[in-house]
């Protein structure tokens, strides 16, 4: 939920891969301030009081798949079924270790099954993240998780489906992504070197109108939460977007999500958190966080979408550590382009339209927020770019181009590296 930095409000960054509870308390009260709105602390505790019952079981298998509201919707109160322990960990077979999908900062992710009663042959799929003991992420991400995805429902946003807290087991239940992350497909071995993501099948690289299906998709996910609630989601990156086995993309991970400002102010001041080479330039450097902020981080991804390279990588050669940095001379030219294009599209791209995105993504990237376009003008722009509907261009040969130069041996998170962290912070 959240490779973070946690650090003190206006600058005076604090580099350090050590949150803690005590400097999440100090958030809180901002969240708490705008309990104007229907999102508040207190719902975690005084909404979601779904029971174990057969009625809600079966609106589990409809909410694995179809969603009933195309546009989503704000439910006015969350129907999340609280979990015991024991429930989940037969659902995972006692957390068994090949069942493993994944794993973040607040812990490892589980796959499971819920069996309907009385019917061992059939059930739900699910995914189960577990709270690690030592983790420095716990209640208030895990809060703000139900706080926010209990009651925002979009076809783009991932369904939470219940939760679980017993003693000191947290524990977050979803539907299952059968696809995994966009991190996984864009960055491919790298990802599966540790985990058997997706059934242990060797992952294709992602076509063309798949990497644009996927863009769109958390576009709409993105733009939903800045016009319903002006909720900033404050965490957007590809290992944050879940695919289904359509690669229909799906926001995930709320702990660190916002409420935006109130109609007066344009931004809210919060502690510096979030992902290192995803955060806007603004909020690294005071704190103010921007709907906007999100917007910069959705360039980021279309960049990776674009380069099939991370945001950050210690280990490129020096000056090309910050993907954006490093490539943004070459979003503006369409020849450049070419040559920072994921090699693995094997040049099988239309070459206009990914020249339109790079010239989007340029946009979303601009320094100051104001200059950076909303994310229904982002969205709009892509389904302008989609409808258009070019048919990739077989190339006429292969050319060398950043990736095959510079591939790097990437590591899965290099902010855990707090040496590197304060080299950045500098
Ligand atoms: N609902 C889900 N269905 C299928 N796989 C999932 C689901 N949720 C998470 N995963 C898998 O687990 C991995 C870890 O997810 P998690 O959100 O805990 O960490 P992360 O996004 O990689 O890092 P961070 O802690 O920075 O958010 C994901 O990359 C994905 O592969
Ligand atoms: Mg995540």
């Amino acid at each position: 939920m959240g490779n973070c930095w946690p650090s003190q409000p206006h600058g005076g960054v604090t580099p350090t891969t050590t949150g803690n509870l005590s400097t999440a308390t100090a958030d809180t009260s901002q969240t708490i301030s705008s309990s104007t709105t229907s999102f508040t602390t207190s719902t975690t505790t005084t909404t979601t009081s779904g029971s174990v019952n057969s009625s809600m079981n079966s609106k589990f298998s409809v909410a694995s798949g179809d969603q009933p509201y195309p546009t989503g919707q704000i439910l006015p109160a969350s129907n999340l079924r609280i979990f015991s322990f024991a429930d989940l960990k037969a659902a995972t077979r006692n957390f068994r270790p090949d069942l493993v999908l994944g794993e973040g900062g607040f812990g490892k992710v589980f796959k499971g099954w819920l069996e309907e009663k009385g019917n061992s042959k059939s059930g739900t799929v699910i995914a189960v993240k577990k709270l690690n003991s030592e983790s420095s992420q716990g209640m208030e991400e895990w809060r703000s998780e139900i706080n926010f995805l209990g009651r925002l429902s979009h076809p783009n946003l991932v369904k939470l489906l219940g939760y679980c807290l017993e003693e000191t087991e947290l524990l977050l239940v979803y539907e299952f992504m059968r696809k995994g992350s966009l991190e996984n497909h864009l960055f491919g071995s790298e990802c599966l070197n540790k985990y058997h993501f997706l059934g242990g099948s060797a992952v294709q690289p992602l076509p063309w109108d798949i990497r644009l299906k996927i863009a769109i998709g958390a576009a709409r996910g993105l733009a939903f939460l800045h016009t319903s609630q002006k909720v900033i989601y404050r965490d957007f990156k590809a290992s944050n977007i879940l695919l289904d086995g359509s690669y229909n993309a799906k926001i995930s991970d709320f702990g660190l999500a916002k409420l935006g400002p109130s109609a007066s102010q344009s931004h809210v001041t919060t502690r510096v958190m979030g992902t290192f080479g995803y955060a806007a330039p603004e909020y690294v450097a005071t704190g103010h966080l921007y709907v906007k902020s999100d917007v910069y981080g959705f360039g980021v991804v279309l960049v990776e979408i674009l380069t099939g390279l991370r945001a950050l990588d210690p280990n490129r050669p020096s000056g090309q550590h910050n993907l954006t940095d490093w490539v943004k001379p070459y979003l503006h030219d369409r020849r450049k382009l070419k040559g920072v294009m994921d090699s693995r599209l094997e040049g099988k791209f239309p070459s206009k339209a990914a020249f339109r995105i790079a010239q989007l993504a340029l946009k979303c990237l601009a320094t100051e927020p104001k200059q950076r376009p909303s994310m229904k003008e982002v969205l709009e722009s892509m389904e302008r770019i989609q409808a258009a509907n070019e048919k990739p261009v077989e190339p006429k040969s292969r050319s060398t181009n950043t990736r095959q130069a510079h591939q790097a041996v990437h590591h899965r998170s290099p902010l855990k590296d707090s040496s590197y962290f304060t080299k950045l912070l500098k």
